[in-house]
C-alpha cells in the first residue's frame, strides 16, 4: 500500500514546464543504494530526494527500472510494466512518483521500444515455439544467406555482427538432417535485445499499453531509447562496405536501412495523442525527449514536429570540441532549425553512455573520446571547463540535463579493473574496447567509508570508487563554498528566480576577445564564455552574478563563463 503522502507541488502553474525544465539523469544502478546489495534502488532514490530538491532541479530521468536479466544495464527489458526486484517493487515506484511531485519534482522514466530482452515472454515463445511460428512475426527472424551467413552485414552497436541463430534452432536442424541453414535474429544491440517488428500492430499496441500504465501512475514523460530506429527498411540492403554509419552521431543523412527511417514519426503521431489525452490542470502536459542521433538538424527536427514528440537531444553540443566558433554554430544551427517546427532546444554533455565530460574537456581536440588510458588527459582543466560549461549550458535557451554526478565534477573512471567490466562492448569487442562503465561509477556521497555513503556500512558498491572520489563527494562538496556542487545549486537557484534564463530569445553580442562567446537574455542579462587559454575582458556590467572561477576586477579568466547583470 502506498503511504499518505503530501500533496503533489507540481500543479501545472507552468504548462510549458518542459521547455525549459532542467531534468536530472538518474542512472539508478549507481545513485544511491538503499538495501546494501551494492546497486542502487528505488529506495535510495526516495532517500536522496530532499538532495535534488536542495540541488534546485525540476524533474527527474530515470534510467529502466523495469525487470531484466541486466546484459545492458537494465535496456533489456523483460517486462515493461513491472519493477525489477533489485530495484524495489511497483509500490515503492508508487510512493516515489508521488514522493517526488510532493518534492514539487517530476518524473521522466525510460522506455526502450526497439529491443526487448530475450527474456522477455514474447522472445521466449518466439524462441519456445520453434521455428517458422508465428510468435517469431514479433521480431526480426529472417533466413541466412545461401552460404549460412546473416541476412545482412548489419553490425551490432556492441561490436560483431547484428544477427544471431538460435542455438534450439540449430540443433533441430542438425538432427532433422536436411542441412538447412537456421534462420537468423536482428539484435542491433546485444544478442540478449533482440530488435521488435514494428511492422506488427501487436507490438504498437503493447508497447502504447505501456505508456498508459505509467502516464496512469502519475508519471510526467518518456525518454525513448533508440528513437531514431524502431523501423528498418524491409528490403533489408546491406550497407555499403565500410560504412561506419551505425556509429553514434555518424552521418546518417543518406537512406539508411535502420536508422531514421521516415515510418518512425508514424509511431510517433500515435505516442503523441495518447500523451495528450493525459494533460490536465493537475500535471499539465505530459512529454517525451527522444534519443534520436541523427546528426543533419533538418532531420532531428523532424522527431519534434508540433504533432510529434516534444523534445530531442541535442547531441551535436555534447559531441562540440572546446572551440568558441564550433559551440557557436552548433548553437545557430539547432536553435534556428527547431524554431521553424516550434520546438525547444535541449542541452547535454554528459551521459550515461558517453566519457564524462570533466575527462572530455580535459583532452586535445579530436582525442574527447578515444579508449581509457590512450591520449594525455588534463583532469584540472577539464573541470575548470566543465564549470564554465554549467553555466553557458544553463543559460542558453531551451531544457538541459544534468547526468548524476556532473554536479561533483566527477571525472571517467578510466583505470577500473578488467575483472569488474560489466558493459556488453567490453566482451563484444574482444576486449579491445573498455565500453561505458567508467562514468557510471556509484555516486560518493559521504568522505570516507566503504561505498562512500553509496549504500550502507560495509556494502560493496557494484564498480569500485576509486579513493579520489571521497574528496569529491556531496559531503565534502557541501562545505565548500567554492565547490562544483556549490556552483550548479547557485547557477540553478538564479535560473529560477530569472524568467529570461529559460525559454525564450537569445542574441549574440559582439565580442572582439579571441575565443570569447557573449549573449544576452534580455536587457539585464548576460553570459560570456571565454573558450581561450588567456584572460578576457568582461564587458560593462552592474554586478557579477555568478562565475565559474575567480573574478578579479574585470579579468575573465582562461576556460570559464561568467552571468553579468548589465
Ligand atoms: C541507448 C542507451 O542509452 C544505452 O545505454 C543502451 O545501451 C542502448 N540505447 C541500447 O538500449
Amino acid at each position: 500500500m502506498t503511504a499518505q503522502l503530501p500533496d503533489s507541488r507540481i500543479a501545472a502553474t507552468n504548462e510549458n514546464w518542459w521547455r525549459d525544465a532542467v531534468i536530472y539523469q538518474i542512472y539508478i544502478r549507481s545513485f544511491a543504494d538503499g538495501d546494501g546489495d551494492g546497486i542502487g534502488d528505488l529506495a535510495g532514490i526516495r532517500s536522496k530526494l530532499p538532495y535534488l530538491l536542495d540541488l534546485g532541479v525540476d524533474a527527474v530521468w530515470i534510467t529502466p527500472w523495469y525487470p531484466s536479466p541486466m546484459a545492458d544495464g537494465g535496456y533489456d527489458v523483460a517486462d515493461y510494466r513491472d519493477i525489477e526486484k533489485l530495484f524495489g517493487d511497483l509500490d515503492q515506484a508508487d510512493a516515489f512518483i508521488a514522493e517526488a511531485h510532493a518534492h514539487g519534482i517530476r518524473v521522466i522514466l525510460d522506455v526502450v521500444p526497439n529491443h526487448t530482452s530475450d527474456a522477455h515472454a514474447w522472445f521466449v515463445a518466439a524462441r519456445d515455439k520453434g521455428i517458422g511460428a508465428p510468435e517469431r512475426d514479433l521480431y526480426w527472424f529472417r533466413p541466412a544467406k545461401a552460404d549460412g551467413s546473416p541476412p545482412t552485414n548489419w553490425p551490432s552497436m556492441f561490436g560483431g555482427p547484428g544477427w544471431k541463430q538460435l542455438p534450439e534452432d540449430v540443433a533441430a536442424l542438425a538432427e532433422a538432417g536436411e542441412g538447412q541453414h537456421a534462420d537468423y535474429y536482428l539484435h542491433l544491440f546485444a544478442p540478449e535485445q533482440p530488435d521488435l517488428n514494428w511492422a506488427n500492430e501487436d507490438v504498437h499496441d503493447d508497447l502504447e499499453a505501456t505508456l498508459r500504465f505509467w502516464f496512469d501512475k502519475g508519471v510526467d514523460g518518456f525518454r525513448i531509447d533508440v528513437a531514431h530506429g524502431m523501423v528498418k527498411d524491409p528490403a533489408l540492403p546491406d550497407l555499403p562496405v565500410g560504412d561506419e554509419s551505425h556509429l553514434l552521431n555518424a552521418d546518417t543523412s543518406h537512406d539508411h536501412p535502420f536508422w531514421d527511417q521516415p515510418g518512425v514519426h508514424d509511431i510517433y503521431r500515435r505516442w503523441r495523442k495518447i500523451a495528450d489525452s493525459y494533460e490536465d490542470s493537475q500535471q499539465g502536459k505530459r512529454i517525451f525527449v527522444a534519443e534520436a542521433w541523427v546528426r543533419e538538424p533538418e532531420r532531428l527536427a523532424h522527431y519534434v514536429r508540433p504533432d510529434e514528440l516534444h523534445t530531442t537531444f541535442n547531441f551535436a553540443f555534447l559531441s562540440c570540441a572546446w572551440n568558441a566558433d564550433a559551440f557557436r554554430d552548433v548553437i545557430d544551427e539547432q536553435v534556428e532549425t527547431l524554431e521553424v517546427v516550434g520546438a525547444p532546444v535541449t542541452w547535454v554533455v554528459s551521459n550515461h553512455d558517453v566519457i564524462r565530460h570533466r575527462t572530455r574537456y580535459g583532452r586535445a581536440i579530436g582525442e574527447e573520446r578515444k579508449g581509457a588510458g590512450t591520449v594525455a588527459t588534463d583532469l584540472e582543466l577539464g573541470l575548470t571547463r566543465a564549470r564554465a560549461m554549467v553555466l553557458f549550458m544553463l543559460a542558453l535557451p531551451g531544457s538541459a540535463y544534468i547526468y548524476q554526478g556532473e554536479e561533483l565534477g566527477l571525472p571517467e573512471v578510466e583505470d577500473l579493473p578488467e575483472d569488474v567490466l560489466a558493459d556488453p562492448t567490453w566482451l563484444r569487442t574482444n576486449h579491445e574496447h573498455r565500453g561505458r562503465d567508467g562514468c557510471r561509477v556509484p555516486i560518493p556521497w559521504t568522505t570516507g567509508g566503504t561505498a562512500l555513503g553509496f549504500g550502507p556500512a560495509d556494502s560493496t558498491p557494484w564498480l569500485p570508487q576509486p579513493a579520489s572520489f571521497g574528496e569529491l563527494s556531496v559531503e565534502a562538496q557541501s562545505k565548500d563554498p567554492g565547490s562544483t556542487l556549490r556552483l550548479y545549486k547557485d547557477a540553478l537557484a538564479i535560473r529560477r528566480q530569472r524568467p529570461e534564463l529559460g525559454d525564450g530569445p537569445m542574441d549574440w553580442l559582439v565580442n572582439d576577445e579571441n575565443d570569447v562567446l557573449e549573449f544576452s537574455r534580455s536587457d539585464e542579462f548576460v553570459c560570456v564564455v571565454n573558450f581561450g587559454s588567456t584572460t578576457a575582458t568582461l564587458p560593462p556590467h552592474r554586478t557579477v552574478l555568478l562565475a565559474s572561477a575567480e573574478i578579479t576586477g574585470d579579468v575573465l579568466p582562461a576556460n570559464s563563463s561568467a552571468w553579468l547583470e548589465i
